[in-house]
């Protein structure tokens, strides 16, 4: 099997009324977890790679770790860039075999956020490499643009069709009330998202792949083993699981999750050093992390995404 781009992932996904989990990766341990999840459940699947990570555990790391995941689970994957802030990052990730870059241009102009994204959308097709924009702003931390709950954009509907015919872009990241991280609703409040402006946005766009960022759900019961093994988590609120799946039933093909797979990996590890405070081999404590977030790449294919026996 091979590293592929989206186009066909996503023009299934749409036709099929599912999404496809986008998962961020910073090391082997999670890279095997999603993989052999993925490939477990005959789904389609995304691996996707910040700024962040790809410093963290460098290019040419993460382009070997990915090659040995399809060796092993013989399954598709596409590579992406998640949150690209320039024409050289993401060229850099062109050039260094990723199927797809974000560029996200949402902290500028309507004008230079489309100008930006053209010049990404030349490069990469030349390519063979597909691209993913973003109009509107969520709330919460995109790598260094962090945007407060007061500040979130919300997509405006009446800008896509010109955003995606000037770029040419192949699918478009939109703001609904989503937001990065683990804290994205105060206790006490009620989760809403703005279906409406999804609807109005599918509508323009018909057949076009939508994505959401910042679909954790924040997982109640990983916050909980958290806590009990000794963290310090506040009450953390994330987007309910039939939120997710409404929306994978509309534009959305893509989902992407992050703050999930860094609960359950560190609710794996806190479980076994706090039951065995003896243990010092690195391995007792990241096969448990790995396991939990296969159980929950799993979950998110079963109940949320949709995306079981869609290979
Ligand atoms: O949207 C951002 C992702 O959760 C990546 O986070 O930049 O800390 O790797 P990171
Ligand atoms: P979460 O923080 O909700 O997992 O969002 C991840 C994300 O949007 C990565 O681009
Ligand atoms: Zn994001």
């Amino acid at each position: 099997m091979a590293l592929v781009t989206t186009e066909q992932m996503f023009k299934k996904a749409y036709e099929g009324g599912y999404a496809i989990g986008a998962f961020n990766i910073n090391n082997m341990e999670i890279i095997q977890a999603i993989t052999e999840a993925a490939s477990e459940k005959k789904s389609p699947v995304i691996l996707q790679v910040s700024a962040g990570a790809r410093k963290y555990a460098k290019h040419e790391y993460l382009m070997a770790l990915v090659q040995a995941a399809i060796k092993d689970t013989d399954i598709d994957l596409a590579l992406h860039l998640d949150h690209g802030d320039s024409f050289e990052l993401c060229k850099a990730c062109i050039d260094g075999g990723f199927t797809s870059v974000m560029i996200d241009g949402s902290k500028y102009s309507f004008e230079e956020n489309i100008e930006l994204t053209k010049k990404v959308v030349e490069y990469a097709h030349a390519n063979g490499v597909v691209v993913e924009g973003e109009l509107g702003k969520l709330a919460g931390i995109e790598d260094d643009v962090n945007v407060s709950a007061d500040d979130a954009m919300f997509t405006n509907p009446g800008e896509v069709e010109e955003f995606v015919s000037r770029t040419g872009v192949d699918s478009l990241a939109i703001a609904i009330g989503t937001s990065h991280g683990a804290y994205k609703f105060k206790p006490g409040v009620k989760p809403q998202l703005r279906f409406d402006i999804l609807e109005e946005v599918g509508k323009r766009l018909p057949g076009f792949p939508i994505v959401l960022h910042g679909a954790s759900s924040v997982i109640p019961e990983l916050v909980k083993e958290i806590n009990e093994t000794g963290g310090k988590m506040p009450d953390a609120i994330g987007i309910p699981e039939d939120m997710l799946r409404q929306a994978a039933g509309m534009a959305v093909c893509k989902i992407n999750i992050d703050s999930d797979i860094r609960l359950a990996m560190t609710a794996g590890i806190r479980r076994v050093l706090s039951a065995q405070p003896d243990v010092f081999d690195p391995r007792t404590y990241l096969s448990e992390g790995r396991k939990e977030v296969k159980k929950m790449v799993i979950h998110k294919i079963e109940s949320v995404l949709g995306s079981e026996n869609k290979l």
